[in-house]
């Protein structure tokens, strides 16, 4: 939806990812996969995972804690905090509860969204709006995910592909210089929900020892439609949050997308005219952190200088759901 003026911006970000690398070689010494095959159809070399002592909402509060300091924000002054993950430390109570007593939020609002891969945009969509509304002053969006908890160890077709980390953003209202979140541009279609899921686990298929020992309690993936539907509906996002936002691929200076598979960024590039000198990769050390991914790169590159005072940025996403969108913001 297009907004003459911002009514939100990004005043922060923090990451946070484990410290345990794990490359392609490494998997290729406990599957039958190589690094050559990993890698030219991904762009993936490594990943991070995660220690089983360490949950979605210890590296939630991780990257957040560090978002807050940066933003000169008290826990105490964050008035709604959204999480978002697919890999949430238990069903009940939500993770965002656990990130907000960790940090000492006591005066939020908080709760969990699902939007694999999106969750991110979703929840800067969400904030904004919030903000907007008058709700409140600060928002605190966290995106955290241990794929490696929930992926098929014995799919290589899929468990090559994803990473642990976190990410986090304090959103507050836009001051009036322009900068902000120009446009956003979010979708879904349940209707495909079986190309990217985890068949069993809920209450509607509980677990049992048979849904266990078929592995439906894991992620399952239609790995060619998912890419298909990824660039279809990446490249229309980004059509529409640059139209939306006033700009044109030319305006853009510096392209962060959801960080999936190479081909994909490069073909969504493509589509929007973007080169890909202006586009952030980091998947090659982190593979797909689902909805962290954005959150990480976009903090890489503003702490690599790459995203300057009334710099464009454009972010796009796709993930289970099926879930996608794009988001034009100026800082
Ligand atoms: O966050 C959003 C969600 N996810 C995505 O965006 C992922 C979208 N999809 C993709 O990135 C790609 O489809 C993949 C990287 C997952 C797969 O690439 P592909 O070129 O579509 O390969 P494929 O699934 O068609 O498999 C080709 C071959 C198969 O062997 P045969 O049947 O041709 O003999 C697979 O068994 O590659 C084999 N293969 C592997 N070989 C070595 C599958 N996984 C592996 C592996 N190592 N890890």
């Amino acid at each position: 939806m297009r907004h003459p003026k911002p009514l939100a911006e990004i005043v922060s970000t923090g990451r946070y990812v484990p410290s345990n690398i794990v490359t392609n070689d490494d998997l290729a010494r406990r599957m039958d996969t190589s690094d050559e095959w990993i890698s030219s159809r991904t762009g993936i070399r490594a990943r991070r995972i995660a220690p089983d002592c360490e949950g979605a909402a210890d590296m939630g509060a991780a990257a957040a804690r560090i978002a807050l300091e940066r933003a000169h924000v008290d826990p105490g002054e964050v008035d709604i905090l959204i999480l978002s993950t697919a890999t949430p430390d238990r069903w009940l109570p939500s993770t965002a509860c656990d990130v907000q007593a960790l940090l000492g939020c006591a005066n939020a609002v908080a709760f969990d969204i699902m939007a694999a891969c999106s969750g991110f945009l979703y929840g800067l969509s969400m904030a904004e709006g919030y903000i907007a509304a008058g709700r409140g002053e600060v928002a605190l969006v966290v995106s955290t995910e241990k794929m490696s908890a929930i992926v098929d160890w014995e799919d290589r077709s899929t468990c090559v592909l994803f990473g642990d980390g976190a990410g986090a953003a304090v959103v507050k209202p836009s001051n009036g210089s322009g900068r902000g979140i120009l446009s956003s541009h979010m979708r879904s279609d349940g209707n495909l929900a079986q190309l990217l899921w985890r068949p069993a686990g809920g209450v509607g298929v509980p677990l049992t020892p048979e849904v266990l020992a078929r592995h439906d309690h894991l992620v399952r993936m239609e790995g060619r439609e998912v890419f298909k539907n990824a660039v279809r509906s990446m490249s229309e996002a980004t059509h529409m949050a640059l139209h939306d936002a006033g700009l044109t691929a030319v305006d853009v200076d510096l392209m962060v997308p959801h960080q999936a598979n190479l081909r994909i960024i490069e073909a969504t590039a493509k589509y929007a005219g973007i080169p890909m000198e202006k586009v952030f990769i980091n998947l090659d050390r982190y593979g797909n952190m689902s909805s962290a991914s954005i959150p990480v790169a976009l903090d890489e590159a503003r702490q690599r200088g790459l995203i300057g005072p009334g710099d464009n940025v454009l972010s796009a996403a796709f993930g289970a759901g099926l879930t996608w969108g794009a988001m034009a913001w100026r800082f």
